[in-house]
């Protein structure tokens, strides 16, 4: 198939089309190759890295360094799929002039494709635009924003009520009209979901949002069971790692220890006469 890198026309085309666009997490050379060979359009270096791969209890701990580490890791394993850093909490609010910097980093130092940042407050909305000024592509995040959890009272479902939902609304459109080339909504009802995507130019990527959205993102390792701490309502696993790899690592304990592994197919020959020559040397 003659594949093409992906690109921001390319993803709105698909909106315009009414072709779905696919985006799927990742954090790490391996599985960035599989997620770009498999032709997902977008991969998201998402600050879930926090959770799912360096063990915090929530995504606020992670640091601009930790991301672009990760985020260069990807690269290395994306030819074709469209790429974007999330930028963790607390690179962006400081200031304006920080933000830019930080995600200028992204493009710069990571090889990203945009960045995505959370929320449409007041603050965020200008440093959004200034980002967007610079020159760096935003993709910007509504509804449920883990990196506000505290504030939001929990990771639960946003926009339920008409005050909160009509709060989402005007927000996805003050993120259209600063400049973002998409929305990734995130737990909010889905008829909401389908308001906001039918009233956007931009495509609207869904997680815990329905299928209405122009596209659908999940956290990889949800989706191929390899975290287990807890698994969201809106998560379809479509195969279950984590016991599969605990099987294999027993299995390997138990070889080992019984003398089963290596076998002599894992092991390298030498001629008689050369192993003689070192054990007559070492005897004199
Ligand atoms: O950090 C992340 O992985 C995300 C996705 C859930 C959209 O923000």
């Amino acid at each position: 198939m003659d594949r093409k890198k992906i690109t921001i026309p390319e993803l709105q085309n698909k909106k315009i089309e009414g072709r779905k666009i696919t985006m799927l997490t990742a954090y790490d050379y391996p599985i960035a190759k599989l997620v770009d060979d498999a032709g997902i359009d977008m991969i998201l270096v998402g600050d879930s890295l926090g959770m799912v791969v360096l063990g915090y209890d929530s995504t606020v701990p992670v640091t601009m360094n930790e991301m672009i580490h990760h985020c260069k890791a990807v690269r290395r394993g994306t030819k074709y799929a469209f790429l974007v850093g999330d930028m963790p909490f607390m690179s962006f609010q400081a200031s304006e002039e920080e933000a830019v910097k930080n995600a200028g980093r992204f493009l710069k130092e990571a090889g990203c494709d945009a960045i995505k940042l959370e929320t449409a407050e007041p603050r965020v909305l200008k440093v959004t635009r200034a980002i967007i000024e610079a020159g760096i592509p935003v993709l910007g995040h509504l509804g449920l924003t883990p990196q506000s959890a505290t504030k939001l009272g929990g990771l639960k479902v946003q926009g339920k009520d008409a005050g909160d939902a009509k709060k989402i609304v005007d927000s996805a459109l003050a993120l259209q009209e600063a400049g973002c080339f998409a929305i990734v909504l995130e737990c909010i009802p889905d008829k909401l979901a389908k308001l906001i995507s039918e009233k956007l130019r931009i495509p609207t990527i869904g997680i815990g949002a329905g299928k209405d959205c122009d596209g659908q993102v999940l956290v990889i390792n949800d989706m191929i069971g390899l975290f287990e701490r807890f698994m969201p309502k809106f998560v379809k696993q479509y195969v279950k790692l984590a016991p599969q790899i605990l099987g294999a690592v027993k299995q390997y304990k138990e070889e080992v220890e019984t003398g089963k592994f290596p076998g002599e197919e894992h092991c390298f020959g030498m001629k008689t006469e050369e192993l003689e020559k070192v054990a007559g040397a070492r005897k004199r």
